[in-house]
C-alpha cells in the first residue's frame, strides 16, 4: 500500500520512495528493476551518483506507464549558473531516457550561485520539463536567501533527516512555507539500528528497527527514501502501511534528537 502526498504546486508524490545513492553503476539496473516490481514507484537519483542510465533503463523497461512513476535527479555542484543548469539537465534526460523528471532539485546551496541556478531551475519547470522543482540540503538560511529572489516557491527540501538528526528549526521553516521535507538518509546509513529504545519498540510492534524508523518519517509527514541493494531489506523497507506507532512511541522517538549527522553539513559543500 502506497500513500501520496501533494506538493505545494498541486504534484502527487508517493510519500515512500527509493534512493540509490552509491548504488554502484553496474548494480543500479538490477536493484531498480527489483525495486520497481516489489512496488516502488519513486526512485531518487542524482548526476552525482553516476546511475542514471541504470535507473532510466530500469524504468523504460519495466513496462510501467511512465505517468505511475516519479523520478527526482539532481544538478551538482558543479553545473551552478543559469546556462549550465540547463546544459545539465539536458544530460541528466538523455542519460535517463526520459523526456522529463518529476521532480529537480539543486544537490547542495553552493554560496553565491544557487539563486541564479534556481532561475533555470523556474525556467525548466516553466517548460514543463519537470514537474516541480525544489532544494536538496538547504537549511533554513538558505532557503530565506532564495526566498528573496524566487518566482516559484521550492516544492522540497531534501535533507538529512533520522530520529538522531532532526533538523527542527530548517523542519518548522519548511512547513510554514509549504515546502514537503524529503528525508536522506533516512535509516543514518543503519549506524543505530541497535539502538535499545529502537529494538524494543520494534519487537513492541513486531517490526524491525528499520520498518520502525520508517513509519516514523511517514507519520511525521516526511516524504522517505531509504536505499537497500538486497532485495529482501528492500521489501522489507516498504512494508510499513500496515501498522501505526502510537503517539506516545513517536515522542520517544521524538527525544532521541542529538543533532547525529551521517553525511556533510549543508555549510562544507562536498566538490
Ligand atoms: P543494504 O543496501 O545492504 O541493505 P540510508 O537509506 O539511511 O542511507 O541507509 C542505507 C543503508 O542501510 C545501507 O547500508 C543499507 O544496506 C542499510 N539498510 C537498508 N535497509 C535496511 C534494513 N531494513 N535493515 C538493515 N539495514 C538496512
Amino acid at each position: 500500500m502506497q500513500t501520496k502526498r501533494k506538493l505545494n504546486n498541486g504534484t502527487q508524490i508517493p510519500q515512500l520512495g527509493f534512493g540509490v545513492y552509491k548504488v554502484p553503476a553496474e548494480q543500479t539496473y538490477d536493484t531498480v528493476a527489483h525495486a520497481l516490481e516489489l512496488g516502488y514507484r519513486h526512485i531518487d537519483t542524482a548526476s552525482f551518483y553516476g546511475n542514471e542510465e541504470g535507473v532510466g533503463r530500469a524504468i523504460r523497461e519495466s513496462g510501467i506507464s511512465r505517468e505511475e512513476l516519479f523520478v527526482t535527479t539532481k544538478v551538482w555542484n558543479d553545473d551552478h549558473g543559469f546556462n549550465r543548469t540547463l546544459r545539465a539537465f539536458e544530460k541528466s534526460l538523455a542519460r535517463l531516457g526520459l523526456d522529463y523528471v518529476d521532480l529537480y532539485l539543486i544537490h547542495w546551496p553552493v554560496p553565491d550561485l544557487f539563486p541564479e541556478t534556481w532561475k533555470a531551475l523556474e525556467k525548466l519547470y516553466h517548460d514543463n520539463v519537470t514537474k516541480a522543482i525544489g532544494v536538496s540540503n538547504f537549511l533554513d538560511h538558505h532557503l530565506k536567501t532564495l526566498a528573496a529572489t524566487q518566482e516559484v516557491n521550492p516544492a522540497v527540501d531534501q535533507i538529512e533527516l533520522h530520529p538522531k538528526l532532526q533538523q527542527k528549526d530548517t523542519v518548522d521553516y519548511c512547513r510554514e512555507q509549504g515546502i514537503a521535507v524529503e528525508s536522506w538518509s533516512p535509516l543514518a546509513r543503519a549506524r543505530y539500528l541497535d539502538d535499545p529504545l529502537l529494538v524494543q519498540l520494534g519487537e513492541k510492534y513486531k517490526k524491525s528497527p528499520a520498518q520502525f524508523i520508517i513509519r516514523w518519517h511517514l507519520q511525521h509527514d516526511f516524504v522517505v527514501i531509504p536505499k537497500s541493494t538486497n532485495k529482501d531489506r528492500q521489501r522489507q523497507n516498504m512494508t510499513v502501511f500496515d501498522f501505526n506507532i502510537d503517539q506516545h512511541d513517536m515522542t520517544l522517538l521524538d527525544q532521541l534528537d542529538e543533532g547525529l549527522r551521517v553525511g556533510s553539513h549543508p555549510d562544507n559543500i562536498p566538490q
